[in-house]
């Protein structure tokens, strides 16, 4: 499939976009200062299943990084579950929601099993989905304000 290229100068702090490409959805959030701090702590990282990314296949090198992402504001992920390929739900606002942690800083919930990821596509430990969601091939032009996926 050819790159997708998209521009991503006007999505807001706390806004995604989703576009396709290759036929699955690719979300494309742009994380606030406060949601990237979440992403950071000792304790949250105590509760993910793989939270350095080490497992091959689902992080370019890369985006082997705490925030799994090129630029640290922009997160680019394959909306599509890692478990059996039900398409998770964003989840923004914070605080106790159906199915979810007390302490829920944000993320992405997969209704079909229960499974939840982080707002780095980071699953939760001892879920149904067995990695972190995918994050795809991407480039940004030089200024930033060009994505290209693929
Ligand atoms: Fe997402 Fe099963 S398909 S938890």
């Amino acid at each position: 499939g050819a790159p997708v290229e998209v521009n991503v100068s006007d999505i807001a702090p706390g806004e995604m976009r989703t576009v396709e490409w290759r036929g699955k959805p690719v979300w494309i959030m742009h994380r606030t200062e406060a949601q990237l701090k979440g992403l950071v702590s000792d304790k949250h990282e105590a509760e993910l299943a793989d939270p350095d990314s080490n497992r091959p296949g689902y992080t370019p090198e890369y985006a082997k990084n705490d925030y799994r992402s090129r630029k640290p504001e922009l997160f680019v992920c394959v909306g599509i579950c890692t478990h059996l390929g039900c398409s998770p739900s964003p989840v923004f606002a914070t605080g106790a929601q159906p199915g979810l942690p007390s302490d829920w800083a944000g993320g992405y919930f997969c209704p079909c099993h229960g499974s939840y990821f982080d707002l780095a596509g980071r699953v939760y430990a001892n879920k149904p989905a067995p990695d972190n969601l995918e994050v795809p091939p991407h480039t940004f032009s030089a200024d930033g304000s060009t994505l290209t996926i693929g």
